[in-house]
């Protein structure tokens, strides 16, 4: 018989005494001793697990999103794409999470549903963050951060800056030497469908190798926006086949505020264009 691997013996380093280990590195007490169950129900864990695992994908959205808007502004629209790109498959990543979280049936939910409290989803800052970036600015969703002072000032500063479609609209204007109405750029509403948005959109589908870039970024934000509306269907199938049309532990109308969601529309010009081509 051969002796047991000894990974020592292959050069292996085993003494983490004095230097800086895997779980140093990532901070892997801090991540795991981060989940806490609060009753003895099996599948609190589940819940806890996937609520934060899908906080950290958030984190990355948010890492890239600020970068490729920063990239933007500075005209390098260019490597921006790689960005965008890996935004959508994050979400393709969160869209395939919710099957593991389908096998909780509505029995497990209701297990340790009253130990959740008013405690929501919907108070997400980073969820909100993510919103206003690309553009969907309400700030009536900005109230639940208030005793978060600097949650709530990061939220309020972010609706100080250009949205990333903000930032797309104004390379569109550049591309096509269109000058829009100043009103679209307002900060802190949510973006309407415009109709000479709408019209410099179609002028850049019409003639794709004309265009190249604002074509090639058009159809990456409708990747992006394309994979979120998934996380959103998801959400909501997902929840109605847990709680039904009970209230959420937020307090909204649950499944009928959800439904509302998937109304909205973060690039809408260009899903509009498409009807015309
Ligand atoms: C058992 C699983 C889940 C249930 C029953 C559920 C339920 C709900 C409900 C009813 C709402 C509406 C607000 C309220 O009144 O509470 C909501 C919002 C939200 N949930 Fe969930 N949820 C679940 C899982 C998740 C997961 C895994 C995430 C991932 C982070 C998540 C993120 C959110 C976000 C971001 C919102 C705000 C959506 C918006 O305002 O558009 N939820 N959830």
């Amino acid at each position: 018989m051969t002796d047991a691997y000894d990974p020592e013996d292959d050069g292996a380093k085993m003494s983490f005494s004095k230097d800086m280990s895997y779980g140093d590195y990532l901070g892997m007490d801090g991540i795991l001793g981060a989940a806490r169950p609060l009753s003895n129900a099996h599948d609190e864990m589940l819940f806890i697990v996937q609520h934060q695992t899908s906080e950290l994908w958030m984190r990355l959205v948010l890492h890239e999103l600020s970068s490729a808007r920063a990239l933007m502004l500075q005209g390098r629209t260019q490597e921006v794409f790689k960005m965008l790109s890996r935004v959508a498959r994050i979400f393709e990543q969160l869209n395939n999470a919710w099957d593991v979280l389908r096998t909780m049936t509505p029995s497990d939910y209701t297990a340790f549903r009253e130990d959740l409290g008013q405690s929501s989803g919907f108070q997400s800052h980073q969820y909100r963050l993510i919103e206003f970036i690309l553009g969907n600015r309400n700030r009536a969703m900005m109230k639940v951060h208030e005793h978060r002072t600097e949650l709530h000032r990061m939220l309020d500063y972010e609706l100080t800056q250009p949205s990333l479609y903000h930032v797309a609209l104004r390379l569109l204007e550049k591309e096509v030497g269109a000058t829009f109405d100043p009103a679209i750029f307002h900060m802190d509403t949510p973006h309407a469908p415009d109709p000479a948005v709408m019209d410099a959109w179609t002028t850049v589908y019409r003639d794709p190798h004309a265009h190249w870039t604002l074509y090639d970024l058009a159809e990456k934000l409708v990747d992006l926006e394309d994979y979120f509306r998934r996380w959103r269907f998801n959400h909501v199938t997902t929840v109605e086949r847990i709680i039904g049309f009970k209230r959420g532990t937020g307090g909204t109308s649950g499944v009928k505020y959800l439904r509302r969601m998937l109304e909205v529309e973060l690039f809408p010009e260009l899903w509009h264009l498409r009807g015309g081509l």
